[in-house]
């Protein structure tokens, strides 16, 4: 049993508590989280030790962060290395439910959920969150501290970048890349490159904040007229 502390009292940090205790690879001693002050003496059944830097007190102890946000994550690493926290310091969390063949290459500091596949393969980076139900298919390549919400969809050699996000349900054609920090929303279907730092969403998706690009569904010109005539 590894004895880990969480960092970021969250839901993310519920879900990784119910799954540890469920399980035989990790005992968790206790969570740290910027807000203690406010938090009373635990959070979901674990002692709340302190802030952040707390952390670089601990050696030998793993460490997880379970911030929802890959920006954020990628945050408290940084803060993290300055007081001396190394990247060997963090531990991988994956629900033991999680079909990987042993083909696939989890990094330090992942969480993957129950029921994730990864067909084969697959790389997930360092710090990356994978929540329940997403599929990975053949050659796909998770960058560092993104985020796959649950039910994601994956076709071949599709790549994801650094601090991206994919929301819930969103599924993405074979070969697309996805740029760093960029944003898929739940439900869409990418069927090009999203370009880095850019917020998509529908089917097909689109440029979210674009005008010219609406996601909302456009209703045929033949359509639209007679609803005008039905309200009139
Ligand atoms: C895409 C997303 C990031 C946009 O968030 P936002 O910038 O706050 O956008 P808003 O909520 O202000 O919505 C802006 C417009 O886009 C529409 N929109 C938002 N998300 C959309 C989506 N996923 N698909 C289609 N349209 C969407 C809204 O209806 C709204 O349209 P309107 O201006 O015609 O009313 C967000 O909606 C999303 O999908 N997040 C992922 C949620 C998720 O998977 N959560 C998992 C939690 S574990």
């Amino acid at each position: 049993m590894e004895k880990t502390l969480l960092i970021g009292a969250s839901g993310l940090a519920q879900e990784v508590l119910a799954l540890t205790r469920a399980g035989s690879t990790h005992v968790v001693f206790g969570i740290l989280d910027d807000g203690w002050a406010d938090m009373g003496e635990s959070f979901a059944g674990v002692p709340v030790l302190g802030g952040i830097e707390r952390a670089a007190d601990y050696i030998d102890i793993k460490l997880l962060i379970c911030v929802g946000s890959g920006g954020a994550r990628e945050a408290i690493v940084d803060r993290l290395a300055l007081l001396g926290v190394s990247s060997n310091a963090y531990t991988t969390v994956v629900d033991p439910s999680v079909s990987d063949h042993d083909s696939s290459a989890i990094g330090e500091g992942s969480v993957v959920l129950a029921n994730a596949v990864l067909t084969a393969d697959v790389s997930i980076g360092n710090h990356v969150v994978v929540m329940p139900n997403v599929t990975f298919t053949h050659g796909n390549a998770v960058d560092d501290f993104a985020t796959v919400a649950a039910g994601a969809t994956f076709g071949g050699d599709v790549r994801i970048g650094r601090c991206a996000y994919i929301g819930m349900n969103a599924s993405v054609k074979q070969r697309v890349h996805v740029g760093d920090y960029a944003v898929l929303g739940m439900g869409a279907a990418l069927t090009k490159h999203l370009p880095a730092g850019e917020t998509w969403a529908g089917v097909p998706a689109r440029p979210l904040h674009d005008p010219h690009h609406s996601v909302a569904p456009t209703l045929p010109a033949t359509d639209a007229a007679s609803t005008t005539e039905r309200s009139s």
